[in-house]
């Protein structure tokens, strides 16, 4: 085939003369995914980590290699990997410091199984210092991390990112820390949706228009009421009138052992309670609205 021949998307790599080859790229609005993908250092270890699969699918859809990825709830640095491996830029931030800590002992130790298993490195990798320190340890909606975040673009010589993922806190039914700053520490639901938008605002200023965002997020169960976040989250976001809704993905969640040693009590309750179990949560995919600096 030649180059001519060849026909691409602006926001990713993928050869679109020869869009039969990528049968494992999901395109359905119902993710049914079984294991997590355990290769490298990706561990479940990290209470409330996404399974490896969701950044890899979202990375080769709307991004290029060399592209940069913004994720502002960092977490243990499943993204991080994922776009190393598939070799995009990385900004994170986290705000706790140990778990920052741990996110890039992961990073390292994925580039090592992948330099010992023979895997060229990705275009980013060693590019930069800021690299090698991926993660920005604060609170994402604080000007302190916007600034922190143009100073990276500047290092690596960019002028936004291209990529924007959020997987927040799902309110509080995780504990990270007891940070203030910490999202899964909002007094309630009202609370909870003002401080994302806070950060969805701050860094969604480095997203560059016609580029994508997601966000994953559950439904959260609340004194006897289904709380329904991730709609009213995606309402709110629309409301900046700067976004266009791409998709809703619903997935689906396996439990880990802890959660099926309690698989009967939950059963009982639903039966006694009149509801239903959590057994999916969404990705919403929104593309930024704007004109395109060419
Ligand atoms: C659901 S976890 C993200 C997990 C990540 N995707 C992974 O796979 O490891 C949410 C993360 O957001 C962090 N966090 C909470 N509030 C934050 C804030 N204001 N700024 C930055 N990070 C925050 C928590 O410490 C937690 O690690």
């Amino acid at each position: 085939m030649t180059a001519s021949n060849r026909r691409s998307n602006r926001v990713n790599d993928l050869d679109l003369s020869n869009w039969q080859q990528y049968d494992d790229l999901l395109t359905d609005s119902l993710w049914l995914l079984d294991a997590r993908d355990s290769s490298g250092a990706h561990q479940a270890g990290y209470h409330g980590n996404f399974i490896p699969q969701i950044p890899n699918q979202l990375l080769r859809r709307f991004t290029k290699a060399g592209d940069v990825v913004l994720d502002p709830f960092a977490g243990s640095g499943t993204t991080a990997i994922e776009a190393n491996r598939l070799g995009r830029r990385y900004i994170g931030v986290e705000l706790s410091p140990t778990v920052a800590v741990q996110a890039e002992q992961h990073i390292r130790q994925d580039r090592m199984v992948l330099f010992d298993n023979g895997a060229a490195p990705g275009p980013n990798l060693d590019a930069s210092p800021f690299d090698e320190q991926p993660i920005i340890v604060g609170d994402s909606s604080s000007d302190a991390v916007a600034r922190e975040v143009q100073k990276r673009l500047d290092g690596m010589g960019k002028s936004g990112v291209q990529f924007l993922i959020m997987h927040p806190p799902y309110h509080n039914i995780i504990n990270f820390s007891s940070d203030p700053a910490d999202l899964s520490n909002c007094p309630d639901v009202e609370h909870f949706l003002e401080r994302f938008l806070e950060v969805y605002r701050s860094l969604s200023e480095f997203l560059e228009p016609g580029r994508h965002l997601a966000v994953v997020i559950g439904d959260i169960y609340q004194n006897s009421e289904w709380v329904p976040l991730q709609s009213l989250l995606t309402a709110r976001m629309l409301e900046s009138k700067k976004l266009r809704l791409k998709s809703i993905i619903v997935k689906n969640m396996v439990n880990n052992r802890a959660k099926r040693n309690q698989e009967h009590l939950w059963r009982y309750r639903a039966l006694a309670n009149g509801f239903y179990i959590f057994k999916h949560e969404y990705i919403v995919l929104f593309q930024k609205l704007g004109r395109r600096r060419s």
